[in-house]
């Protein structure tokens, strides 16, 4: 499938990464939320729980394992807020492959402490997700390093859709089961790759993108027709540091545009209770910008009416800091 001049994912590609990256990450749990009874809650695909705390590991492991062993001995560096960061020091831990880490320096401090403990070398520059790319560009060229992609190829978005294969597979009712995805969108990665195996596997499913109403380029863009990009300042008014990402890619947007039904916004009110139900009723940890996709998904925004079960919310990620952990908790 193709969409203007881009080469759109396809079924097999994701399948593929699924093959390579299973033995490496966990077939995380569809855990029920907000259930008045047995088999009527809301469903949230536990991606908090992949031993680097999100989804971002099924990419990093995918990209890694493509890699030749000439590439692999020179090493990679990635650009990342935090969760890809986490992700790429941990597959590269595992696989022997040295990595350089390109993260803002107001990054969430248990991120930036995970992504060193784990034996990355951490290079901080400012919190604009445009200077990170340069800086990770600029030792592309001067080092020989291959850059592991955050969201804007084709192995990150493969690697993303094996979240809807499991999902759609082991949803408690079966085949046909799963009725509405929702998903946080920042780059853009993740929903173009849920979206386009979803779609391909059952049209029948629909897929929500969801992002901060303060940091909004992605809905700025659904609604413009055309990638809107938006300035760092204002991305850095989300507690969502996972999605300040200033514009979604040039390959992530047409797999948007192809198999994505609607994007829409949660107030950082809604993202804030959103964290304390999934604690308190789920007894899972999410991360604000995991919970974006859950305060969504709660109301329905977005959606055609299906009942809870057979909507499921991607809970993204659980790396939080203890204090803003906190504060969502008790409201402080
Ligand atoms: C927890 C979490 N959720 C969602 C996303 C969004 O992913 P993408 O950039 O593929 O849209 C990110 C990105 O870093 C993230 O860290």
């Amino acid at each position: 499938v193709t969409r203007g001049t881009a080469d759109l994912v396809s079924l097999d590609e994701v399948r593929d990464a699924h093959r390579r990256i299973q033995p490496h990450v966990v077939r995380t749990p569809l855990v029920p939320l907000g259930a008045a009874s047995p088999g009527s809650g809301l469903l949230l695909k536990a991606e908090n729980l992949q031993p680097s705390g999100a989804f971002k590991l099924r990419g990093a492991f995918n990209t890694l394992l493509q890699m030749s062993d000439d590439e692999q001995r020179r090493g990679v560096v990635a650009h990342s807020s935090g969760n890809h960061a986490v992700a790429v020091a941990y597959a590269g831990a595992v696989l022997g492959i040295s990595t350089v880490i390109v993260m803002p320096h107001d990054a969430p401090t248990s991120k930036l402490e995970r992504t060193r403990t784990l034996g990355a070398e951490v290079v901080l520059v400012g919190s604009g997700s445009n200077e990170r790319v340069a800086k990770a560009d600029e030792l592309v060229a001067s080092k020989g390093y291959r850059l592991v992609e955050p969201y804007n190829s084709p192995l990150i978005i493969a690697a993303t859709g094996t979240i809807a294969i499991e999902t759609i597979e082991d949803h408690p009712d079966g085949s046909g089961g799963v009725a509405e995805i929702y998903v946080p969108v920042s780059g853009g990665g993740l929903a173009a790759g849920v979206a386009a195996a979803a779609k391909q596997l059952d049209p029948g499913v629909r897929v929500v993108g969801v992002e901060p109403e303060v940091a909004a380029d992605a809905f700025a863009s659904w609604q413009a027709g055309r990638i809107v990009e938006l300035p760092a300042e204002q991305m850095a008014r989300t507690a969502a540091d996972g999605l300040r990402v200033q514009k979604v890619g040039s390959l992530t947007w047409p797999h948007l545009q192809a198999f994505v039904d609607e994007i829409v916004t949660v107030t950082e009110a809604e993202i804030r209770h959103a964290v304390r139900t999934v604690a308190v009723d789920a007894r899972l940890v999410a991360e604000p910008s995991g919970a974006t996709s859950v305060a969504a998904a709660l109301e329905g925004r977005g959606g055609t009416g299906a009942p809870p079960q057979r909507r499921v919310a991607v809970l993204t990620g659980g790396n939080i800091d203890l204090s803003v952990l906190t504060e969502a908790l008790t409201g402080q």
